[in-house]
């Protein structure tokens, strides 16, 4: 379980990473004055976000919590969306449904454990995006509206996140709402 754990949050920063990677990698094959590439429109937007795209000295690695978050928001969705499919939304069925895609729902498991440790996952990119942001001072003028969006958006994670964990209505996740 562990092992699978780090594998959810390894997959996504490996992939980000190895991308970025590349993308310097062909830049440094490149000559350094570079014409811009803006006859035509599907290479000038290329251009502008992958060769010639301008961006502060330091911007690090930190800044790539935010991607991960939206990440980790589809991976949410798409998995919620598989498991609404044989959920059943009644308190005398709710348990039984959950147990039916954990035994008898092709890869219903598989599904069940990316969302639910996903949850998990996600809370903890959006920790660091968090931290990220307390440390470099993002919350200061001219971000502070952005700032407040996110704490919105934190509050709302926070309720989703409370609504999923009751909804097999078993044991743990109904003396918890209690
Ligand atoms: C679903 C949750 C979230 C997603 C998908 C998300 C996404 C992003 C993305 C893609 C960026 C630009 C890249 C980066 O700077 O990392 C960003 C920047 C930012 N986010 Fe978030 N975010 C989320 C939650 C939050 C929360 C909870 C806060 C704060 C309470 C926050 C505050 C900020 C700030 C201040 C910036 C600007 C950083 C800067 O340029 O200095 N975000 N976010």
């Amino acid at each position: 379980m562990i092992l699978f754990l780090i594998y959810l949050l390894i997959v996504p920063i490996s992939i980000v990473q190895l991308i970025l990677t590349l993308i310097n990698k062909i830049k440094l094959l490149l000559p350094l004055n570079l014409p811009r590439l803006n006859k035509n429109y599907i290479f000038a937007l290329i251009d502008s976000h992958i060769i010639h795209y301008p961006t502060p000295i330091t911007l690090t690695y930190a800044w790539s919590f935010g991607s991960l978050a939206g990440i980790c928001l589809v991976i949410q969705m798409l998995s919620g969306i598989f498991l609404a499919m044989h959920y059943t939304p009644n308190i005398d069925l709710a348990f039984n449904s959950v147990e039916y895609i954990m035994r008898d729902v092709k890869n219903g498991w598989l599904i069940r454990y990316i969302h639910a440790n996903g949850a998990s996952m996600f809370f903890i990119v959006v920790y660091s995006h968090i931290c990220r942001g307390l440390y470099y001072g993002s919350y200061m003028e001219p971000r502070e509206l952005l700032w407040c969006s996110g704490v919105i958006i934190f509050l709302l994670m926070m309720g989703t996140a409370f609504t999923g964990y009751v909804l097999p209505w078993g044991q743990m996740s109904f003396w918890e709402q209690l």
